[in-house]
């Protein structure tokens, strides 16, 4: 079974990165045939300054290889350095009907949050579509906001099989309901582009200043509390030990839990958790050299995996003549 899931390097890694779609993504690694990428050219809508894309496309990979993804047990590149993509997301634009890139929501989401949208930022599935039919993926782990993406991916690859006969393998999103949305500071979902986060890798003062950051309501320690709806509690449960989570839990329905004591202890955890991760992106950063060749060399299998796809492709539609 091929999985595959890829993550923008348009800021700074989040736990609500880490825990909907790194983590799963990792624990596939001995499971199935694991391609993993770093989407440079979806970033791109975004991201217009050149050296930020750049270091943050060796930051991101650097990111995930620290954190336990290993490269000689899974597929692990850079997106653009598989050019086929680009060709691939032009044949299927010419076959994706305008209504179907209208409905969606995050395209819709972006422009309500006021940022001016490029043609990228439209045709964004559309990339995304090709991302994954050029693999023939078979399940794609991601978190809730990309379910509509994998909705379209589905509708694409169907039209393209229907019209020039059987070509791409219809792909699964996988979405787990336990992290489908982590929120951020701020109570809305947690994003690069709303500078709500926890970064996986700040330092242990901004770790601090983040966590204290996270909104909370002002009912005193003593009053009942809603774990369900407390930002505070939805983080700090994907953390702490279940024992642990399930005490706090008590204490927040019977009364009795402190929101200054479980950030206190939640910055420790982080702190903590990531300790391994934080060494070893050190040392990787320390070698961009060592970074670039592995990400050469998974460019070089991806791309021999995407070939044999991209021939038919060309062929059926009749760009090899
Ligand atoms: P961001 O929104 O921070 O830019 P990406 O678009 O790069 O993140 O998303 C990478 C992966 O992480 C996707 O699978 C996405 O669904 C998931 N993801 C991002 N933010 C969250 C969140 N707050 N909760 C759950 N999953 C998330
Ligand atoms: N659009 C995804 C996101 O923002 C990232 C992405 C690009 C992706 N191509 C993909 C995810 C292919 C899964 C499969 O999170």
């Amino acid at each position: 079974m091929r999985v595959l899931s890829g993550i923008q390097p348009s800021g700074a890694l989040h736990i609500g990165n880490y825990l909907a779609m790194m983590k799963p993504m990792i624990s596939y690694m001995d499971r199935s045939q694991l391609f993993v990428f770093i989407v440079n050219l979806h970033a791109m809508t975004s991201v217009t300054e050149g050296e930020q894309l750049a270091v943050g496309t060796l930051e991101a990979a650097s990111d995930f290889i620290a954190l336990g993804l290993d490269p000689d047990r899974s597929i692990f590149w850079v997106q653009s350095d598989v050019p086929e993509v680009a060709e691939l997301t032009w044949i299927l634009t010419c076959i994706t009907p305008m209504g179907l890139l209208e409905r969606c929501h995050s395209y819709k989401d972006k422009i309500a949050k006021g940022i001016s949208p490029n043609h990228g930022l439209f045709a964004y599935p559309v990339l995304m579509a090709a991302d994954i039919l050029l693999y023939q993926a078979n399940l794609v782990p991601v978190g809730k906001d990309q379910k509509q993406h994998i909705e379209v991916t589905r509708d694409i690859a169907i039209k393209f099989n229907g019209m020039y006969g059987e070509t791409f393998t219809v792909p699964e999103g996988e979405i787990n309901d336990q992290v489908a949305t982590v929120p951020g500071v701020d109570g809305l979902k947690m994003s690069k582009s709303y500078g709500n986060t926890i970064e996986i890798f700040l330092d242990e003062k901004d770790l601090r200043k983040r966590v204290m950051s996270i909104k909370t309501d002002s009912t005193p320690v003593d009053e009942p509390k809603d774990p369900e709806t407390c930002n505070l509690f939805q983080i700090y449960r994907h953390f702490a030990p279940l024992d642990r989570v399930k005490e706090v839990g008590r204490l927040y329905i019977g009364g009795g839990a402190s929101y200054g004591v479980i950030k206190k202890e939640l910055v420790e955890i982080l702190w903590e958790t990531f300790r391994g991760p934080r060494s070893e992106k050190q040392k990787l950063l320390n070698d961009p050299g060592h970074i670039r060749s592995v990400l050469a060399d998974g460019a070089k299998k991806a791309r021999e995996i995407a070939l044999p796809t991209i021939e038919d492709v060309r062929k059926k539609v009749g760009i090899k003549y």
